[in-house]
């Protein structure tokens, strides 16, 4: 069996699909073994059935508390086998004791240049700083939310007349090709989390890595 992921979505899925037609063209070596959310109508567990991916929805409003849904979540994903977990538009913070318990083991795409606009409305939050820069990161998950060591990033120019909208849309597809190439780098083996370092091969990266234009993550 090749790598076996589990991706947790609550909404469009479009990085989630990024994965699936990856995986499908033969360019990632991952088996996506459950896609598992909070949102019974989500788009992207849709699109995973549609794939013949098992799926889950957990309502929060059945469970006692944060911790409680979180456990049972994620009970799910290591019953799925999963060694890797994939936060992909996945909304809601996560319990710290589960978190601790999937060190090294969960990522996170996040539309900005961490550490940079943590949060909702990064897209805003680059306008109105009149920032002439932006991106997309993925990062291992910590407690913090949208903390964690920064593995790659994607950098997008902010241009004169840019609005929230037209920055997501330039951004979306450039987080598709970095969170398709991180994930495919930690199933090969080159990249992994350490001591609160992300490692490439034997080595802690001492920057965020790039990606070029071939989807390769390279040295920044
Ligand atoms: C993406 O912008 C991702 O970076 C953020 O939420 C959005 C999810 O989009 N965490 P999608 O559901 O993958 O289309």
């Amino acid at each position: 069996m090749t790598f076996p992921v589990a991706v947790l979505a609550s909404g469009r899925g479009s990085n989630l699909a990024a994965l699936i037609d990856a995986r499908e063209a033969g360019k990632l070596p991952v088996d996506i073994v459950l896609v598992a959310g909070d949102k019974a109508d989500a788009p992207a567990l849709r699109n995973a059935e549609a794939h013949g991916i098992p799926t889950l929805a957990l309502d929060p409003k059945s469970f006692p508390d944060r911790r409680a849904f979180d456990e049972a979540l994620f009970a799910n994903v290591a019953a799925s086998g999963a060694q890797l977990v994939v936060l992909a538009g996945y909304m809601r913070i996560l319990d710290a004791a589960v978190t601790a318990r999937w060190t090294g083991r969960m990522i996170n795409i996040h539309p900005s240049l961490l550490p940079k606009y943590r949060g909702l409305h990064t897209h805003r939050k680059v306008l109105k700083a009149g920032d002439t820069g932006h991106g997309a990161s993925v990062h291992f998950v910590s407690a913090e939310l949208d903390g964690g060591p920064v593995i790659a990033q994607t950098r997008i120019d902010v241009l004169p007349d840019d609005t929230e909208d037209s920055l997501a849309a330039r951004l979306l597809p450039r987080e598709h090709a970095l969170l398709t190439a991180c994930v495919g780098a930690i199933a090969r083996g080159m990249i992994r989390e350490r001591n609160g370092k992300v490692w490439l091969h034997d080595h802690p990266i001492a920057r965020p890595l790039a990606i070029d234009g071939s989807g390769h993550l390279v040295a920044a």
